[in-house]
C-alpha cells in the first residue's frame, strides 16, 4: 500500500474499549471490521450522498450476511425521531436480533442517529462508526454520544453509547466539499487549543500541508485528535467533569450558528469564531494574553477558516442566545475559557456584561 502506515488508537474503557482505525483503503478492508460483529445481521444506515460513493466499497464485506442499508435523505433536518423510528422498523423487518449490528456509513449526522437508533434497538445492540467527514472522524464518531434532534432544539435527545470500532477511511475526504472539510479542521484546532500545546505547534507548522489535503499530514492530524479526545473519553466518559472542555467555543458558535438560522455557518465555523470570543473573553478577563488569541487568530486563518462574526448579528441577541447554553446554572454564564493554549478550563459565573463587551467589539465595524 502506498501512502502512510494505518494508524490505531484505543478508546480505553475496560470491556467496552474499541479501536479507532485511521488510514487509506479501510472500507475496503472487510476482514478487519467484519471481525468486530458478533452475529449474522446488519443495518447499513447512510445518506442519499455518501451511499452512492461508498456503500459500494462495503457491500462486497456483508455478502454472506444478512444485511439491508437504509438512507436519510441529506441534512441536519433529518437527524429526527421520525428517523429513528424508521430505522427500527427496518431493524425488525431484516428480523435483527440482540447480536445484530448497525454500521454508520456518513458524517456526524448519520453516525448520531444511527448510533441512537443501535442504543435503543432490544435496549442496545452493537454500531460500527464509518466516518466519512473530517468533523466525524475527529469528533462524532469518538466517543458514544448519540442522539437526535427535536423541535425545541438540537440534540436534546440522546444516549452515551459507545461504539464497537471505528472505521476512519481517509479516502473517502477525497470528496468532501472543502468548506465541509475545513469545519472539520475547526474540531482538530479546537482539541489543541484545550489541551495539548505541542499538538498545535505542530498543526501552526503543518497548516499549509492541511490546507491542501495533504494525505499523511491528514492522517497524523486526525490521529492526534483521536488520542486526544479519546483520553477524555476514557477518564470522563459521561461528561461529569473534564468532557465539558470539548465544548470550548461552543457557547458562542451555537449563539451564532442559531442567530444565522442554521445556514450562515456550519458548526465548524460557528466553534472556529466562537474559539476565538472565547479567546478575547479570557483575556479581558485577564486569564491570558493576547499573544495567545493571535496565535490562535493565526492558525484559523492559514487553514481558511472564518475568524469574523457574520455581518448583521445583534449582541444582545446574541447574549440572550448564550443564556439558553445547558452549561449555565440559573442566572449566570458558565463557560469554557482558558489561560493560553492547550489549557483551557470550566469557569462559572461569568459576568454578562464582560461577554457582551466582546461581542459588541467584534460586531463593530474595524
Ligand atoms: P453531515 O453529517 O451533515 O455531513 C456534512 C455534509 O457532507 C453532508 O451533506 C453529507 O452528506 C456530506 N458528506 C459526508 N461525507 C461525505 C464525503 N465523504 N464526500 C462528500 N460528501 C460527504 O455533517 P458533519 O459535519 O459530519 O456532522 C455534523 C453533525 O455531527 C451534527 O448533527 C452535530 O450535532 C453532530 N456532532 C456530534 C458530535 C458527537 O459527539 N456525537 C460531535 C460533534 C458534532
Ligand atoms: N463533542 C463533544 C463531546 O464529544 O463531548
Amino acid at each position: 500500500m502506498n501512502g502512510p502506515a494505518r494508524q490505531t488508537v484505543t478508546v480505553a474503557l475496560g470491556q467496552r474499549s474499541y479501536p479507532v482505525w485511521i488510514g487509506a483503503g479501510l472500507l475496503h478492508d472487510h476482514a478487519r471490521w467484519l471481525a468486530m460483529l458478533r452475529g449474522r445481521h446488519a443495518l447499513v444506515v447512510s445518506n442519499t450522498t455518501v451511499a452512492p460513493l461508498y456503500l459500494p466499497r462495503i457491500e462486497a464485506g456483508l455478502d454472506g450476511l444478512r444485511w439491508a442499508s437504509f438512507l436519510l435523505d441529506d441534512g441536519e433536518a433529518h437527524k429526527s425521531f421520525a428517523n429513528v423510528g424508521r430505522v427500527l422498523e427496518a431493524l425488525g423487518e431484516l428480523g435483527a436480533t440482540r447480536d445484530a449490528c448497525v454500521i454508520a456509513l456518513g458524517g456526524g449526522v448519520v453516525g448520531d442517529l444511527a448510533g441512537f437508533s443501535a442504543a435503543c434497538w432490544m435496549r442496545g445492540i452493537d454500531f460500527i462508526q464509518m466516518p466519512t467527514t473530517l468533523l466525524a472522524m475527529v469528533d462524532s464518531s469518538v466517543g458514544g454520544k448519540t442522539g437526535v434532534n427535536l423541535p425545541v432544539g438540537k440534540n436534546l435527545a440522546g444516549a452515551f453509547h459507545q461504539p464497537r470500532a471505528v472505521v476512519a477511511d481517509i479516502d473517502t475526504l477525497a470528496t468532501l466539499p472543502g468548506r465541509e472539510y475545513r469545519a472539520g479542521l475547526a474540531e482538530v484546532i479546537k482539541g489543541a487549543a484545550i489541551g495539548d500545546e505541542p499538538f498545535f505547534a505542530w498543526l501552526e507548522q503543518h497548516a499549509a500541508a492541511l490546507a491542501a489535503r495533504e494525505p499523511a499530514t491528514v492522517q497524523q492530524a486526525i490521529a492526534r485528535k483521536v488520542a486526544y479526545k479519546a483520553g477524555v473519553v476514557a477518564r470522563d466518559e459521561t461528561e461529569q467533569g473534564e468532557r465539558a472542555l470539548l465544548n470550548l467555543g461552543h457557547t458562542f458558535g451555537h449563539a451564532l450558528e442559531t442567530a444565522g438560522h442554521y445556514t450562515a455557518l456550519l458548526h465548524g465555523e460557528g466553534v472556529a469564531i466562537g474559539m476565538l470570543l472565547a479567546a478575547r473573553l479570557s483575556e479581558r478577563l485577564g486569564m491570558s494574553a493576547q499573544a495567545a488569541t493571535a496565535r490562535l487568530q493565526r492558525l484559523l486563518e492559514a487553514v481558511g477558516l472564518p475568524v469574523a462574526v457574520p455581518p448583521g448579528m445583534d449582541p444582545p441577541q446574541l447574549l440572550a442566545l448564550m443564556r439558553l447554553d445547558k452549561k449555565n446554572t440559573a442566572g449566570t454564564l458558565r463557560l469554557i475559557l482558558w489561560r493560553g493554549i492547550g489549557r483551557a478550563e470550566i469557569v462559572a459565573g461569568v459576568a454578562e456584561a464582560d461577554v457582551l463587551a466582546v461581542l459588541t467589539e467584534a460586531t463593530s465595524a474595524p
